[in-house]
């Protein structure tokens, strides 16, 4: 039987730590893929040298060819330049939608039938440019963005309350960051919603809405600290999770960027709704009912990502 072989597109901050996850977990060999030369090369064999150590049987290496990446299973794509301090992400939407273009057509003639998990930011506009760049189907390309934020809630909440992370289940909808959609009543501690336990004392609507506050800003905090560059260690944790999912059809229900065709009112666009992973991509994704003030929330972080792809259209028209 032929070895799984994941493909990182992007070896950079994040590209580096999903290579140190999916040898560590044995997901795969592993090809990481960047124009800068040396660096994929020099992690590749920076981490196939922990290898005897942490005893993995995982093979790496690094390129800067494109045909290195033909008929992988997976590709985690992080090609592009991260948000600086004080740079929003979108005005990185021009920057990395060339760099979209470039992948997408990499994929595409390589490993068209791989599982493509899109982390570059603007997420929500570069999946989307992505897929159609790489021609793959969209059950097969999708963006990581909502395990990251809800994982971040997550966090957040159980330091609120003093108990386990694996306790906490956090709901997001939405486009990722300022204009994410937390669904507090599907929020819980064991199965406890959230607007149940300010109920119950546990904390204050006050407190709640901060922490929701903080969520949506959760990567700019980081910014902010590292102050050259951006997170990485929770998003490549995140996209693992999803290739995981895949690999290994667990069927998880994921909050992920997903393409919608009539679902939650929206066409042909990429937004953050929980989908089933499986051995097929995309095999479904959960739609559920929303309050007004929650479908307020979400169509106004549709109409942020509309406006997004519609600045890439304007880029780029071929990808009307
Ligand atoms: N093809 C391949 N790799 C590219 C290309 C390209 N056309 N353009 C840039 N790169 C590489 C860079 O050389 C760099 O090594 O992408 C890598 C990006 O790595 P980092 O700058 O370390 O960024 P990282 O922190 O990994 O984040 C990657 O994820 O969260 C998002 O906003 C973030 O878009 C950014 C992406």
């Amino acid at each position: 039987m032929a070895r799984t072989k994941i493909a990182l597109i992007g070896s950079g901050m994040i590209g580096g730590t999903l290579a140190h996850i999916a040898a560590q977990k044995e997901l795969g060999d592993i090809v990481l893929f960047d124009i800068a030369e040396g660096i994929p090369q020099g992690k590749a064999l920076d981490i196939a040298e922990s290898a005897p150590i942490d005893g993995y049987g995982s093979r790496l290496k690094g390129t800067q060819d494109y045909k290195d990446i033909e008929g992988a299973d997976v590709c985690i794509v992080t090609a592009g330049v991260p948000r600086k301090p004080g740079m929003s992400r979108d005005d990185l939407l021009g920057v990395n939608l060339k760099v979209m273009k470039a992948v997408g057509e990499g994929i595409g003639r390589y490993a068209s039938n791989a599982f493509v998990i899109c982390i570059t930011n603007p997420l929500d506009a570069m999946v989307w440019a992505l897929q159609k760049f790489s021609g793959l189907p969209h059950a097969r390309v999708v963006g990581m963005a909502g395990i990251l934020d809800s994982a971040r809630f997550r966090y957040f909440l159980a330091e609120e309350f003093d108990v386990s992370v694996e306790s906490v289940t956090a709901f997001v909808l939405g486009g990722h960051g300022d204009t994410m959609v937390p669904l507090v009543r599907y929020s819980t501690v064991a199965g406890v919603p959230l607007p149940d336990l300010v109920e119950m004392g546990w904390t204050t609507q006050e407190r709640l809405d901060a922490i929701v506050e903080r969520t949506r800003k959760g990567g700019g905090e980081i910014v902010a600290l590292l102050k050259t560059g951006s997170a990485y260690y929770a998003p490549a944790a995140s996209a693992i999770q999803m290739a995981e999912s895949y690999l290994k059809d667990q069927k998880m229900v994921l909050p992920c960027a997903a393409h919608l065709t009539g679902q939650y009112g929206v066409e042909d666009m990429y937004v953050g709704v929980p989908i089933v992973i499986g051995e097929n991509g995309v095999e479904r994704v959960v739609e559920v009912k929303f309050t007004a003030e929650e479908k307020a929330m979400f169509d106004h972080s549709v109409a942020a990502v509309r406006e997004l792809t519609d600045a890439c259209v304007k880029l780029e028209p071929a990808l009307k």
